[in-house]
């Protein structure tokens, strides 16, 4: 999805008015209801709007007819399960057990008998025999969550598992067969990982049979928007101008994660039926807040330098936002940001 309609106004010097501002976010809202995907993959909503998502669903897709394994790869909360959901959804599997496990959540012991089970009388306390993941996933798809986290040994047995389609429960002599579908998750980089040994070669090379990578969401700010129309679609509020700049502007250091908790808190700050800078989160509009405080600082010599170019310019904002190369735009942004503070 491309910006130009919320962007339209750059080249609209005689606007300036909240109202207006008001219907344009409107009118990006209704068209991006008509041109936003949202699919549901195993009763989670993803929102796919920027190319790169696009791309990525369309990679999701295909791969996800085949049976082999999957590596899905991307920072901290750019929407990894979805994906992972995803491949499962597309595959001949998608009537068949999706199981998720978290690597990182069990110690080493506990993880082994969490993935292949136990026999009973594996040891003290098994009195019954529990099937391990493997076997629940058996038909199915498997997500081995935050794989970079799996210590050594455990790195070896899944291996073997993977090599062999089977295993033995703890204590058990007898193979057990299990036709799982792999989808290993990672926020770490693997190649680095098996560049300095934390992670085994031949594991890596088995699981990155495809290789999906999740963007962050700052490569894909299409996104955003669609995003946080989303997360607000339970709330009444809508998003002001500013607000939604200053969200596009944010490099989103925790990615979707970060947009849904900062829009939570937005909501339950906010004070009037718009979403204003002043409801969103400090780092989000870091900066600006440090200005008033007539401290030396970058911020308050922006604001000085603004007031400045402005005063030459006779208060002509398109004029001055020509001399300082910004867009009339962000400078009407920045004014009514120091006007809040100042206020
Ligand atoms: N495209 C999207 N549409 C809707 N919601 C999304 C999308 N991408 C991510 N989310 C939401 O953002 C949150 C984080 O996504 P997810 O858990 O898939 O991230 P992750 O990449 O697995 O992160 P981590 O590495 O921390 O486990 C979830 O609540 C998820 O529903
Ligand atoms: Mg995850």
């Amino acid at each position: 999805m491309d910006n130009s309609l919320h962007r339209s106004d750059e080249a609209d010097p005689g606007r300036n008015d909240g109202a207006e501002q008001l219907s344009l976010v409107r009118a990006e809202k209704n068209r991006a209801a008509r041109e936003v995907q949202r699919e549901e993959f195993l009763g989670m909503t993803t929102v796919i709007a920027s190319q790169p998502m696009r791309r990525l669903l369309t990679a999701a897709n295909r791969v996800g007819r085949t049976n082999f394994p999957v590596l899905i790869t991307g920072e901290s909360g750019t929407g990894k399960e979805l994906i992972a959901r995803a491949v499962h959804h597309f595959s001949p599997r998608a009537g068949k057990p999706f199981v998720d496990v978290n690597c990182a959540a069990l110690p080493e012991h506990l993880m082994e008998s969490e993935l292949f089970g136990y026999e009973k009388g594996a040891f003290s306390g098994a009195e019954n025999l529990k099937p391990g993941l493997f076997e629940t996933a058996h038909a199915g798809t498997l997500l081995l969550d935050e794989i970079g986290e799996l210590d050594s040994r455990m790195q070896a047995k899944l291996l073997r598992a993977l090599d062999g389609q089977s295993f033995f429960r703890l204590g058990g002599s007898r193979k057990v067969v299990a036709d799982v579908r792999i989808v290993a998750a990672t926020n770490l980089n693997l190649e680095e990982a098996v560049a300095s040994g934390r992670f085994r070669r031949d594991l890596f090379h088995r699981l990155d049979a495809f290789h999906l990578r999740v963007p962050p969401l700052r490569e894909r700010p299409d996104d955003i928007l669609p995003l946080a129309l989303w997360f607000l679609r339970d709330s009444s509020l809508t998003l002001s101008d500013e607000a939604l700049d200053l969200l596009t502007d944010y490099a989103w250091p925790g990615n979707v994660r970060e947009l849904r908790n900062s829009l939570n808190k937005a909501v339950m700050f906010a004070t009037g039926p718009v979403i204003e800078p002043s409801d969103l989160p400090m780092e989000i509009v870091r900066g600006y807040g440090e200005s008033s405080g007539g401290g030396f600082s970058l911020d308050g010599l922006e604001q000085q330098t603004i007031y400045r170019v402005l005063e030459q310019t006779g208060g002509h904002q398109q004029k001055a936002a020509d001399l300082l190369g910004i867009s009339r735009r962000t400078l009407i942004r920045k004014l009514k940001l120091y006007r809040r503070i100042v206020a």
